[in-house]
């Protein structure tokens, strides 16, 4: 394998860059060129590509958000789009494909490597942590991290004034960010799509918790669970205390990776240039426990990554 092309997609993620240094620095110690290619499926179609060298990828590994830039590409679900970036393989002689993003970004890339001969290695880069067969996908750490000092944060106030605060977390349909977040940020309360959801339990335990004589009660939901503003009126409405949402959103894609991050996205993206040179394809790099493996990414699309429920109950029991 003489030339591979790299490509960052869907949502941005704090480690992605580390990921893109490893390829390209890998894959240059192995004397193979690197092609990075900009904006995600869109440039891939676009032909926005160029050849990078090890200085290309230098005094990244700190960054958050993506040297290459990303985007969510409608047109490379069409068979006709996925065509014309076929055409820039060609024209840049890519002999192997390195995609580090979301499952929207697995599937395509899945459907590539199906349709066309050139082999495909994915990388999980999304801050949700939602992708099966890995334990940790790139990003999840530090959206945790930073969610956690927003917690500790609003903590402080919900104190001072004895408030009940609903902080909502991203998340898309799963709640690993809600769940890790709270865990850790000492909530009474987190809520999670993956269970349901019941606003009378919730307002039963703020009131408790109050008579109890807590100072403030924290809960922090998954925006896939419920939004945190209908929450917080919900609540307010039905026990009387006030209650203010937050809600963290894209404050949780952005900043510098953490070492956890940085670490796994460099792991990552060197096996993901080994797992090319030994010639596999449709391979997606994951990390189970602590070990960095190749798992084919055809099963990894197919199946929920399910939720750790042991933790989710004991964010109950140490609310007490
Ligand atoms: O998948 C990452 C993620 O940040 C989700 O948690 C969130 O639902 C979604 O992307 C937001 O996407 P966008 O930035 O396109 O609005």
């Amino acid at each position: 394998m003489q030339k591979i092309g790299v490509l960052t997609s869907g949502g941005d993620a704090p480690g992605m860059n580390a990921a893109v240094r490893a390829v390209v620095r890998k894959a240059i110690y192995h004397g193979v060129e690197v092609v990075g290619i900009k904006r995600g499926f869109a440039g891939f179609i676009e032909g926005d590509m160029a050849p990078m060298n090890r200085s290309s990828v230098a005094d990244i590994i700190q960054r958050g958000g993506t040297v290459l830039r990303t985007s969510r590409s409608e047109e490379f679900r069409t068979p006709e789009g996925r065509a014309l970036a076929f055409e820039n393989v060609e024209r840049y002689g890519l002999q192997g494909l390195v995609v580090i993003g979301g499952d929207g970004s697995f599937r395509g890339a899945k459907l590539f490597a199906e349709e066309y001969d050139i082999p495909v290695i994915v990388i999980p880069g999304t801050i949700d942590n939602d992708i099966n067969g890995t334990d940790y996908s790139i990003g999840f750490d530090t959206a945790v991290n930073t969610a956690v000092g927003a917690i500790d944060k609003i903590r402080d106030t919900a104190t001072s004034h004895e408030r009940t605060f609903v902080i909502e977390v991203m998340g898309r349909d799963s709640g690993f960010i809600a769940l890790s977040a709270g865990l850790a940020g000492g909530a009474e309360t987190v809520i999670i799509p993956e269970q349901p959801v019941d606003v009378d339990v919730i307002c039963k335990k703020v009131s408790k918790g109050f008579k109890q004589g807590k100072l403030h009660s924290i809960i922090v939901v998954a925006e896939g669970a419920i939004r945190g503003i209908e929450l917080a009126k919900q609540i307010k409405l039905q026990t009387g205390f006030e209650c203010k949402p937050t809600i963290l959103g894209h404050l949780l894609r952005g900043g510098s990776p953490t070492v956890f991050d940085r670490d796994l996205a460099s792991r990552m993206g060197a096996k993901a240039v080994e797992l090319l040179l030994s010639k596999v394809s449709c391979q997606m790099v994951g990390t189970l426990r602590g070990d960095i493996i190749g798992v084919d990414f055809c099963e990894v699309i197919s199946v929920k990554k399910p939720i750790d429920l042991e933790m989710y109950r004991l964010v109950d029991i140490l609310a007490i």
